[in-house]
């Protein structure tokens, strides 16, 4: 007999979830004007909002928490991580910084002026947001396979070579830099090739432009890299992460996903001069350069994240489950984007409520009824994350509208996991009789979904 998958952990600590009924959840969310964001994690059962910061830290992790050294300059953790993002990363410059939206401040503050022109692969919310706030522009140069969720292609994160150069010959003195997301969170956590990173190098290389990445979980990129792409089979996760790296001049980390810990993160550069400009932001923003916002346990935990982060059988376990869940929902015939991508579930909120308005936001409309069925909380990833144009402050309807099921690193069971697929198959069921969505009572000026309050339309 074959035998199955199992995890490569075990649990060692437990944590009480709360369940309710839907009569409570019905109140919960109309106070909390059908924002998720706003319930308290009390009033949910599954969180699936985000696996940023969410993870449980293994016991080596919890250990080197009581080593931290709080020196304020010139801390040994602070050395500890330096190596360690030496190691995985290769670059030999770096500044940590309190997460990776933390990362991207400092960074941009640097090299984002006003008209800029920033192109990647869907920008994620915080990334545009930090481009955008400095009246600059972020361009989408991502595959067109990316926005057809039926469509298999195992590189949904590509950046689209012609659309990038078309940008680059434009506007080229516009640009201060091109923006890799590996893997691209926005168009359902799909992983970019190796091969599309090292055209995307040549490419720059002839314009002389510089790369960034955003690495926020590099390390599921390099295990879709292992299992999908020629040539990479027998590599390790580490050095197929080196190679990544080696084709990008600098790199923001959220370290609150594929370093597994909950607060954290740096900015890794290869230019001195660039280190230089970025310290003085680091100072500013963050914290002197030897802890940038974080204390030394937390970089001591960060150092031991980035090795667990990056070991084949976790990465298994952790893709897989994410995986779980998906055929899961392929097998009840919910629409998401295909193939499931490395941290979560995208379903195709637009296919799923094909009957609703966009005017009345189909995602968060399905996100608000699947918390309803059973406490579940996911996340909207579509028209109110979009915001609104900032010169013609019209709403913006992306493509891709999605419900975001972000599954947590080692936290959640496969139960769990058969619960939340149940409850999204009872509203598929009966997704006809779903006919009210949502009107804006009030928002914020940029990065609204956070904050917004909403009515029934
Ligand atoms: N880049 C990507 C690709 C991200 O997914 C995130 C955060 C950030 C940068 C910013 O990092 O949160 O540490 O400031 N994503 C979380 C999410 C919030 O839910 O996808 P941060």
């Amino acid at each position: 007999m074959e035998l199955p998958f199992a995890e490569s952990y075990k649990i060692k600590m437990v944590e009480t979830i709360r369940k309710s009924n839907r009569e409570e959840r019905e109140q919960w969310i109309r106070e909390a004007k059908y924002n998720l964001f706003r319930l308290k994690s009390e009033q949910v059962f599954i969180d699936l909002l985000t696996d940023s910061g969410t993870g449980a830290m293994s016991d080596k992790q919890w250990a080197e928490m009581l080593l931290g050294d709080e020196s304020y300059a010139g801390a040994s953790s602070f050395y500890k991580l330096k190596e360690a993002v030496k190691d995985i990363t290769g670059f030999d410059y770096f500044l940590p910084t309190h997460q990776g939206r933390a990362a991207e401040n400092v960074l941009f503050s640097v090299l984002v002026k006003e008209e800029n022109i920033v192109p990647g692969n869907s920008h994620f919310d915080t990334t545009k947001g930090h481009i955008e706030f400095r009246k600059a522009f972020a361009v989408d140069c991502t595959i067109d396979e990316a926005f057809d969720t039926t469509l298999l292609h195992p590189f949904k994160g590509n950046v689209d070579l012609g659309k990038l150069e078309e940008v680059l010959n434009k506007d080229c003195d516009k640009v201060p830099f091109i923006i890799v997301t590996i893997t691209c969170n926005s168009s359902g956590g799909q992983p970019v090739s190796m091969e599309n990173l090292r055209s995307v190098r040549k490419l720059a290389d002839r314009y002389h432009k510089l790369i960034v990445f955003d690495s926020a979980r590099f390390a599921e990129n390099a295990y879709f890299i292992k299992i999908r792409e020629k040539g990479y089979e027998t590599k390790t996760i580490r050095e197929i992460a080196r190679e990544m790296f080696s084709y990008a001049d600098a790199m923001t980390m959220s370290c609150k996903k594929d370093a597994i810990v909950n607060m954290g993160g740096f900015i890794g550069m290869r230019d001195p001069l660039l280190f230089e400009q970025a310290s003085v932001f680091n100072i500013m923003f963050e914290g002197y350069i030897t802890y940038g916002g974080l204390s030394g346990r937390d970089m001591n935990a960060i150092a031991i994240g980035l090795y667990e982060g990056t070991e084949f059988d976790y990465l298994e376990t952790r893709v897989r489950q994410v995986e779980y869940l998906g055929n899961k929902l392929i097998s009840y015939g919910i629409p998401l984007q295909l193939p499931v991508g490395g941290h979560g579930v995208f379903v195709d909120a637009k296919r799923f409520l094909s009957n609703l308005p966009k005017e009345q936001f189909q995602a968060q409309t399905l996100a608000v009824q699947l918390y309803l069925e059973s406490g579940v909380r996911g996340v909207e990833i579509g028209a109110l994350l979009a915001d609104r144009d900032p010169v013609t402050r019209e709403n913006r309807y992306p493509v891709l509208e999605f419900l975001r099921l972000a599954i947590p690193r080692r936290v959640y069971t496969n139960n769990h996991m058969d619960l939340v697929a149940a409850s999204l198959k009872n509203i598929f069921d009966r997704r006809n009789d779903v006919t009210q969505g949502f009107k804006i009572l009030k928002e914020a000026n940029i990065m609204r979904h956070f904050t917004v309050e909403l009515d029934l339309a």
